[in-house]
């Protein structure tokens, strides 16, 4: 079984993330299972939606920050899986539901803002470090999260990297409901169920209208995949993947020379 496990429960295609040792971080070969699995289902017939999941308190860490370090010193691979998964996300045809039971960090959390059905556990956080990180907010975030949550709190989970627990980004509006962990993949399970009752044209055509023209998202995936990819090899970023590595605090006024 690889890091992502794809699995059918009646016409719900579940999308696991399965690399419990490293807290769920996503490396180039889950980035391109999970594209390759989005697309095949988009193209089946009989799958109506796509879910993902996560492991026992914990959804993801995020992007694999080892693949990070690779990325910055030249492995193009790295880059490309990325880029193919967040510019698929805004094309994808399919319902996309997500069931978030513990941590959700970086794109664990940015993937959400695609997605169409959130339900959290109650000890689910959020949290996108990518500035302590020395990046910028990808996969359409810098668009999608203040059109999803609001400015002000956008800012705060983007840029100032707060956390948030599951009943704040209920209350922001990206969580459809807080429930037991138990709960969680049955009653998404549930709603995969119910959307696979629906008449399929009618439920594609309400899908198309309410999302609307995806130009404008899948060009702020192109704007910030330039400027992510720039920063991806900056000093800032350097230090602040050495200090993960190192199990340290970043020291950024060393590298302003302050
Ligand atoms: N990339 C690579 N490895 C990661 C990772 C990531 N994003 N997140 C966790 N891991 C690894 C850890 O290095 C550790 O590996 P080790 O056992 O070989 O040392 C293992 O997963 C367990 O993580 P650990 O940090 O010990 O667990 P924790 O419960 O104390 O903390 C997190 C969990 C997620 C809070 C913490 O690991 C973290 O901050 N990770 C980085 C998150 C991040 O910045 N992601 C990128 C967003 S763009």
């Amino acid at each position: 079984m690889g890091d992502i496990e794809i699995t059918r429960h009646g016409a719900t295609q579940v999308l696991r993330f399965n690399r419990p040792e490293k807290k769920n971080a996503l490396t180039a070969a889950m980035y391109t299972a999970l594209a390759d699995a989005l697309e095949a289902g988009d193209r089946d017939p009989a799958i109506t939606a796509h879910a993902f999941l996560g492991g026992d308190g914990v959804f993801s860490a995020g992007n694999d920050i080892g693949e990070f370090v690779a990325s910055a010193s030249g492995d193009g691979g790295v880059m490309q899986a990325i880029i193919r998964f967040v510019r698929l996300l805004p094309l994808v045809e399919k319902p996309m539901l997500a069931g978030v039971d513990g941590l959700a960090v970086g794109i664990g959390t940015t993937l959400l803002f695609h997605c169409d059905f959130v339900l959290a556990s109650e000890r689910a956080t959020f949290r996108t470090p990518f500035l302590d990180l020395g990046l910028v907010p990808e996969a359409a975030s810098s668009l999608l999260g203040p059109r999803r949550i609001g400015h002000p709190r956008a800012f705060e989970l983007l840029v100032l990297g707060a956390s948030f627990d599951a009943e704040r980004m209920r209350e922001a509006g990206l969580v459809n409901a807080v429930v037991p962990a138990d709960e969680l993949a049955p009653r998404i399970l549930a709603v995969g169920e119910a959307l696979a009752q629906k008449p399929p044209e009618a439920l594609a055509a309400a899908r198309r209208l309410m999302r609307g023209d995806p130009t404008a998202v899948s060009a702020a995936v192109e704007a910030e995949a330039a400027i992510f990819a720039r920063q991806l090899r900056s000093p800032e970023a350097a230090e602040a993947f050495r200090a993960f590595i190192e199990k340290r605090r970043p020291d950024f006024a060393r590298i302003r020379g302050a």
